[in-house]
């Protein structure tokens, strides 16, 4: 019987409550599939780094290389300031555990949960593949004159050939095997940040000729944020860079019903990929038992699909897809209908 080991990071506010329910799915349904796992949990977050004033420990870094997967509920803690624990222990993992790809599914389940008028199912369906280690991101950049009236912040963009190649290559590998209309869309800004994507463009059709099957299509950023709320169905998978896929995937997870359903990867192809709800620690909610699950229970989805297990990542999606459609009254925190643990037990009951 295979078996993996998978570290959890619950983190802040509501994270440990919807990690909880993801654990829940998974003891479900690798009963159901046959397949074991050992969980190990990290006290990584805000209540550590305000306790210990360290937020990642090296040490953790490099236990955290020998797991199959890593299971993430949310950082983000109200009494430390912003970027601490963002830089210290997300964006860190990201990088040093080298997880290039933010695989971000766009998926709405049920027309009722769509801000947007007339959009169904089948309209609103594609997968944001976004660059997970280059970019503004990189943290490049300085003062001059700090603090004077003569100030300037710069804030570069770093893109390496090596990391937008690889990028490219995985959304295309990606969208050949998974894509429903086999169609890949870069979307960047070549006509006015025209050094990196210059690169990008470059690189993009110069690996579309190694892939005939797949239809290649150019959307600038600013297009792609209108296209997403006047025709979305125009989709299957989209490529872009760090920044612009932090901007876009929000009002993806918004079209697909909001924060409570939205779940990404961060994918080391060759390495460990960590999977998260994308919607933050929601402080206000702690502890109440009405956080929505469903994002980290899709978390689990994908990291099985990642570990090979696809009955069991099947399973998971249609179950949550069922309950969506029959059950909740929204995908809101505190207007499900259910609790947070309730949830959890209606996504294990109706596996099959
Ligand atoms: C995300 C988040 C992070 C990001 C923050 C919390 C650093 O917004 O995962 O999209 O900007 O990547
Ligand atoms: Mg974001």
């Amino acid at each position: 019987m295979k078996s993996y080991k998978m570290a959890l990071i619950p983190g802040d506010g509501t994270g440990p409550e919807v990690v909880r329910e993801g654990v829940k799915v998974l003891q479900a349904v690798s009963s159901k599939c046959g397949f074991k796992y050992e969980t190990v949990p990290y006290d990584l977050g805000g209540e550590r780094y305000l306790r210990t004033k360290e937020a990642l420990p090296d040490s953790v870094v490099s236990e955290l290389k020998k797991f199959d997967a890593i299971f993430l509920g949310a950082i983000g803690h109200p009494d430390v300031r912003p970027g601490i624990l963002e830089k210290g222990i997300l964006l860190r993992l990201r990088f040093d555990l080298d997880q290039y790809i933010n695989l971000r599914p766009v998926q709405l389940y049920d027309e009722k949960f769509c801000p947007l008028k007339n959009k169904k199912p089948d309209d609103i369906n594609f997968v944001v593949v976004r660059e997970n280690s280059e970019g503004l991101y990189k943290g490049m950049g300085e003062f001059q004159n700090k603090d004077t009236p003569s100030e300037v912040a710069i804030q570069i963009s770093h893109n390496t050939y090596k990391g937008v190649e690889r990028c490219l290559r995985y959304a295309f590998e990606y969208t050949q095997k998974y894509g429903r209309k086999k169609k890949l869309t870069l979307c960047g800004k070549t006509n006015v940040l025209t050094f990196a994507w210059d690169l990008w463009e470059r690189v993009f059709y110069k690996i579309a000729k190694e892939f005939p099957d797949v239809k290649t299509d150019y959307a600038h950023v600013d297009a792609t944020t209108m296209w997403f709320v006047k025709n979305p169905e125009w989709f299957d998978v989209l490529v872009t860079d760090n920044m612009f896929g932090d901007i876009i995937t929000d009002l993806g997870a918004m079209i697909q019903g909001g924060m409570g359903i939205a779940a990404g990867g961060n994918i080391n192809p060759k390495g460990v990929s960590m999977f998260e709800p994308i919607g933050g620690s929601a402080p206000k909610y702690t502890g109440k038992n009405v956080i929505n699950p469903l994002a980290a229970i899709c978390a689990v989805g994908m990291l099985l699909q990642q570990l090979g297990e696809s009955k069991a990542s099947l399973m998971i999606e249609n179950s949550v897809k069922n309950i969506v459609r029959t059950k909740l009254k929204d995908l809101a925190a505190g207007k499900m209908g259910y609790s947070t643990t309730e949830v959890g037990d209606l996504v294990v009951k109706n596996l099959s």
